[in-house]
């Protein structure tokens, strides 16, 4: 079957993994990256596949009604896979109205228009939004000390919801809102809420990328509180995959949930982290231990996040490839080898260049 498919925030960090997934695994599908490129969005994410015959990129906002409305009628659009959203917690902190703008009614808006162009014909017809395990708060760290897990509790897809920060409530918001237009119109909606990614062409506010820019140019790592919150790591291709899957074999109006099975404490991961790197850069390992700065936490730091992903091994077969040592191995690696990709970033070229290309941001 061909197929017409808008994905969103296509120039971001998962975005950019799913879409080149889809442009080289099938050729017959029209693949339409929306993203109105904010600072997270960078188009040399995609540079590789930007020329490929079932590649359209279309620069519009979300939450610009028309031109939603104009790319799904264009493209003759079948399909979403939504993952464009604000995506940072210390963002999420200073700038709340701004996530509730992108997550919440950018999220209705698109939902709107597909609801208007398909006009309750359903059939080979998918609406996919790509959430956060963020949005069930937080589990409690009841065996701090020793190996991972580190406590009994997993999420699992029948969670309560309970978001701690503005970033995770507006994701709750959007999640509640998919739903809403399945049980109200109909829709055939797919939910699939994931830990947290790692891997390249990740915006370097995010630890993993920042960390290893931080070692690499002798700059303090900032760790909040003491290192103690434990989150569960999923390399980003592996992402990809589940998505990959879910959406042509999910059960319309479901929800699951994906993650690495993979839990570390920050303080853990932050010295595999330098290990790695200093390794990597010929130093002896751990010579970069003294860059850690403990600072003050996050405000409402969730402790831990930890991943019941049962259901979509038992459903649909998926299950995480890569160890986590090797996908940091990876990561590592690709970072020191794309210093110019990271450079740009930090020097506001990328943006610059935006600006001469599309006339301001
Ligand atoms: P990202 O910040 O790297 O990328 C977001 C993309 O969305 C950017 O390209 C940006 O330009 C675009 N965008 C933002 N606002 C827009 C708007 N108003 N209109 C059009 N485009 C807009 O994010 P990411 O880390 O790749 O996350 C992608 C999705 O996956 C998000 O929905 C996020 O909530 C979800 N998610 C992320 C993680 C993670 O660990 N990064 C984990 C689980 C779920
Ligand atoms: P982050 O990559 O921002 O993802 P999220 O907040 O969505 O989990 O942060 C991962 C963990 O690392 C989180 O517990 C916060 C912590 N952290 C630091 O200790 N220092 C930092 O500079 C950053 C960005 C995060």
């Amino acid at each position: 079957m061909k197929r017409n498919i808008l994905i969103t925030g296509g120039a971001g960090f998962i975005g950019s993994h799913v879409v080149r997934l889809m442009v080289e695994k099938y050729p017959d599908y029209r693949i339409v990256n929306l993203d109105s490129l904010t600072y997270a969005g960078n188009l040399a994410n995609l540079a590789d596949i930007e020329q490929a015959p079932n590649y359209r990129f279309v620069r519009a906002d979300i939450c610009d009604l028309d031109a939603v409305r104009r790319t799904m009628r264009e493209y003759a659009v079948d399909s979403v896979i939504h993952l464009a959203a604000e995506s940072h917690v210390d963002r999420s902190i200073r700038d709340p109205f701004t996530f509730a703008r992108t997550n919440v009614m950018g999220t209705l808006t698109l939902l709107q228009a597909a609801r208007e162009r398909w006009n309750g014909d359903w059939e080979g017809k998918r609406f996919y939004h790509i959430s956060t395990d963020e949005v069930y708060g937080a589990l409690a760290l009841t065996r701090p000390e020793g190996e991972a897990p580190y406590g009994d509790e997993l999420f699992c897809e029948a969670t309560r919801y309970d978001p701690h920060s503005p970033y995770s409530a507006s994701k709750a918001s959007s999640d509640h809102f998919v739903r809403a237009y399945h049980d109200t119109y109909g829709m055939p909606t797919l939910i699939t809420n994931c830990s947290n990614n790692y891997g390249p062409y990740q915006f370097p506010e995010k630890l993993i990328p920042l960390f290893i820019n931080n070692i690499r140019h002798r700059k303090p790592l900032p760790v909040y509180g003491r290192g103690e919150n434990v989150r569960d790591w999923l390399y980003v291709e592996d992402h990809a995959r589940a998505i990959d899957l879910v959406f042509h074999e999910g059960r319309p109006g479901e929800t699951y949930n994906i993650g690495g099975c993979n839990e570390w404490k920050n303080i853990d991961l932050v010295k595999l982290l330098i290990r790695t790197v200093d390794r990597l850069l010929g130093q002896p390992e751990g010579d970069s231990e003294e860059l850690i700065t403990f600072v003050a936490d996050r405000a409402g730091h969730d402790l831990r996040y930890a991943i019941d992903a049962s259901k979509l091994r038992r459903e649909l077969g998926w299950t995480p490839s890569l160890q986590f040592e090797e996908g940091i191995e990876r990561t590592v690696r690709w970072y020191l080898d794309n210093q110019d990709w990271m450079d740009r970033i930090t020097s506001g070229d990328y943006m610059r260049y935006y600006e001469e290309m599309y006339g301001g941001r």
